[in-house]
């Protein structure tokens, strides 16, 4: 089967035709229309309003404090991997200007802060010495947020695999999840519960699909059948790092971040539905199934087939490790996915700057209700959502991002409703808190809600930021 992905090339794939009225997404921005309008929706008290980021896209320092390499280091600094050769050496300078930063999280009025732990500022080798100076950053930044009263969420992996793990084979070797177990007990140990919520590896999907299928993503192999046991070896890792962090005593909760896709038949051809559930197996029920059932979904076993790599990598007992219990659920949510009868794919919304990314608010609601009606999550976090805009700083200095308010809008409202019908839905992070390195992208595309004059590192809030200022401080959109 070849598998779709976020960021397979598809900008020049056929429109499947015009939209079906049933499709159109719930709250339509006519051009003219006011992105800012109020809906009238109130929130949950005690919702969690928050942004995110991870390690290597804004940190930068590549080298200092005893940094070692990551396998995004090697990747972005070969030619003609990530466009214009941009590399996140510099980023958005984060490691040297968080406490500004932290400044800036404050003044937005986020209530809690999704960051990325780099495992080789921790760990430069992947395994062995700790590096004390790496956890020293982390731990301000800890103790940063908790002196502005804004509630730390740490992931533990955002695809930043020591580059001296790699050379030993990196997550085809099924001791690389032993490592980051590791690992991740010295994080544990150091932070302890001054993290309420630890996340363990972000999108193992886009690690799998964009890293070892397609390419495009470090490690940049292409190796199908194997990527699919990189995917066990990733879910292990994740069971592993629930299992040390019990092991510790800890009262902070620890979930899985998956981005999740709603696969949906581009037509109404019956002979279409199989096609799709395979696609749903291959983008969520992968993930998901072994993390909250304990099993792989029988329809990618079969289609990989007894001899694959996958099926051949479980191991006795490796089952009961993933599916320890967690504690919540992160869910990304960016795209649907349209699926033919001939198992390949359409686009039927608008996409954004991201060729890969089409707009489908409603898509938030049914990710949320399946999640929970299929996999009953103790409780829910989305950990991103967001779009990448063409943003200029405009003639008086400002940056009229109208496009993300009202992306996040529609996407709020999804949320709300999937709220309403009983989703466990606690907290939202937007992607992404600041313009950062989109990895193979570079610098051209920008997420934040914060923009980043990457030449002077000056910060500017961009009109997203200060309406998602006042949807937080009144609780409602
Ligand atoms: C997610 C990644 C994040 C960023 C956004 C746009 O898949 O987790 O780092 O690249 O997409």
């Amino acid at each position: 089967m070849s598998v779709p992905t976020r960021r397979a090339p598809s900008a020049g794939e056929p429109s499947a035709g015009p939209i079906p009225p049933a499709l159109l997404p719930v709250a339509p921005v006519e051009p003219g229309a006011d992105p800012e309008a109020r809906l009238g929706l109130r929130f949950p008290e005690g919702f969690g309003w928050g942004a995110a980021t991870s390690a290597y896209q804004i940190e930068g320092a590549a080298t200092t404090d005893g940094r070692g390499p990551s396998v995004w280091d090697t990747f972005a600094r070969t030619t003609g991997r990530t466009a214009n050769g941009d590399t996140g050496d510099v980023a958005a300078d984060h490691y040297a200007r968080y406490a500004g930063d932290l400044d800036l999280i404050r003044d937005l009025g986020l209530q809690t802060y999704r960051f990325s732990i780099s495992w080789p500022r921790v760990q430069p080798d992947g395994r062995g010495a700790i590096n004390t100076r790496g956890l020293d950053f982390y731990r301000r930044l800890v103790d940063g947020l908790h002196e502005r009263g804004i509630s730390p969420m740490a992931t533990l992996f955002h695809w930043d695999t020591p580059q001296a793990l790699q050379d030993g084979g990196g997550w085809v070797d099924r001791d690389t999840a032993y490592r980051f177990a590791d690992y991740a007990s010295a994080v544990f140990e150091a932070l302890g519960e001054s993290v309420p919520v630890w996340l363990t590896i972000n999108e193992p999907k886009t690690v799998v699909q964009n890293g070892y299928i397609i390419g495009h993503h470090a490690p940049g192999i292409r190796d199908e059948p194997v990527a699919y046991l990189v995917a066990h070896h990733l879910a292990l890792a994740h069971g592993l790092g629930v299992q040390a962090l019990r092991a510790t005593g800890s009262a902070s909760r620890i979930g899985g971040a998956l981005n999740l896709h709603p696969c949906y038949a581009a037509d109404d051809d019956p002979a279409t539905l199989a096609p799709v559930r395979l696609y749903d197996g291959y983008e969520n029920r992968l993930y998901l199934d072994p993390m909250f059932k304990g099993y792989y979904p029988e329809d990618v076993l079969a289609d990989q087939g007894p001899a694959s790599p996958l099926v051949q990598g479980i191991k006795d007992g490796d089952l009961e490790i993933i599916s320890q219990p967690t504690d919540i659920l992160a869910v990304q949510y960016y795209t649907p996915i349209y699926v033919t009868t001939d198992g390949g794919t359409v686009q039927k919304w608008p996409t954004t700057v991201a060729a890969w990314q089409q707009v489908y608010p409603q898509g938030m609601y049914d990710i949320l209700t399946r999640v929970t009606r299929d996999y009953a999550p103790p409780a829910i976090t989305v950990t991103e959502n967001g779009l990448p805009c063409p943003d200029e700083i405009g003639m008086d200095g400002s940056i009229d991002d109208a496009a993300r308010v009202s992306f996040l809008r529609d996407h709020l409202a999804e949320a709300h409703r999937a709220i309403s019908d009983g989703v466990p839905l606690e907290s939202y992070h937007v992607w992404s808190l600041m313009d950062n390195f989109e990895w193979e992208a570079g610098y051209d595309q920008r997420w934040g809600l914060i923009y980043v004059d990457y030449a002077t590192q000056r910060r500017i809030f961009k009109r997203s930021a200060n309406w998602y200022r006042k949807v937080i401080s009144g609780n409602s959109l």
